[in-house]
């Protein structure tokens, strides 16, 4: 399973890549708001930062002029996944960049039949959101395994894209039902490290092998 990381922070995206965990990064309009920077600019710092696809999104919601964003987007840098709407504009347009060659990333996905129409769209990832499902009451997990069963019915290369993910459990279930990727804030991919008991396991292990007076180096 890959992990992309959900932020537009520039120093967060550093500390993590050198983790050597991480597989790429998503934005969105609000994100790139929160950073209070200058989109282009902070896209071209990200993509600096990581091989892996850095997914940047339009703000047009009619075709011609996403299309041209989009086209704008991907001249930023070569690893930049272009992230529209499930739409019908969107997947319009997500269509003719899949054709010249771009990678999109459609967004904003809350139906199985919605992750369809991007995988025939010629989608690279289709990111639906599962925490914003869970907060009205549905199942955000179920939409996952009701995509992952549907593309791999067809053999779709469409890659699902876990989103709105709020908590490791989320990533466990996802990973369980083998999606392909989780994007996640900063803060829950390293509430992915923890465990009281590894921590209680790390300072007992510790105090015993002050005891010895021994040093390993
Ligand atoms: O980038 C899209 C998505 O991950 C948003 O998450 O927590 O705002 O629903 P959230």
């Amino acid at each position: 399973m890959k992990f992309f990381v959900d932020t537009a922070d520039v120093s967060d995206i550093r500390a993590l890549a050198d983790s050597g965990l991480l597989d790429g990064v998503t934005t969105n309009p609000s994100l790139i708001a929160k950073s209070g920077r200058k989109m282009a600019e902070v896209i071209a710092e990200i993509c600096a930062l990581t091989p892996g696809p850095v997914s940047a999104e339009v703000t047009a919601t009619d075709a011609e002029t996403m299309l041209r964003e989009g086209q704008y987007l991907r001249g930023i840098a070569a690893n930049v996944a272009v992230k529209v709407p499930l739409t019908e504009a969107g997947l319009k347009v997500c269509r003719a960049l899949a054709n010249d060659g771009t990678k999109v990333n459609v967004t904003l996905c809350f139906s199985a039949v919605q992750a369809l129409l991007a995988a025939k769209a010629g989608a690279a990832f289709i990111s639906p959101f599962v925490g914003r499902l869970d907060d009205i009451g549905q199942d955000g997990m179920q939409l996952i395994a009701d995509t992952v069963h549907i593309y791999r019915n067809y053999g779709f290369a469409t890659e699902v894209l876990v989103a709105s993910v709020r908590h490791p459990v989320h990533v466990l279930q996802a990973a369980k039902l083998g999606a392909h990727v989780a994007t996640m804030p900063p803060a829950t991919i390293r509430a992915l490290y923890k465990h009281p008991l590894t921590d209680r396991g790390l300072e007992a292990f510790l105090a015993d092998w002050k005891k010895t007076g021994q040093s390993i180096l």
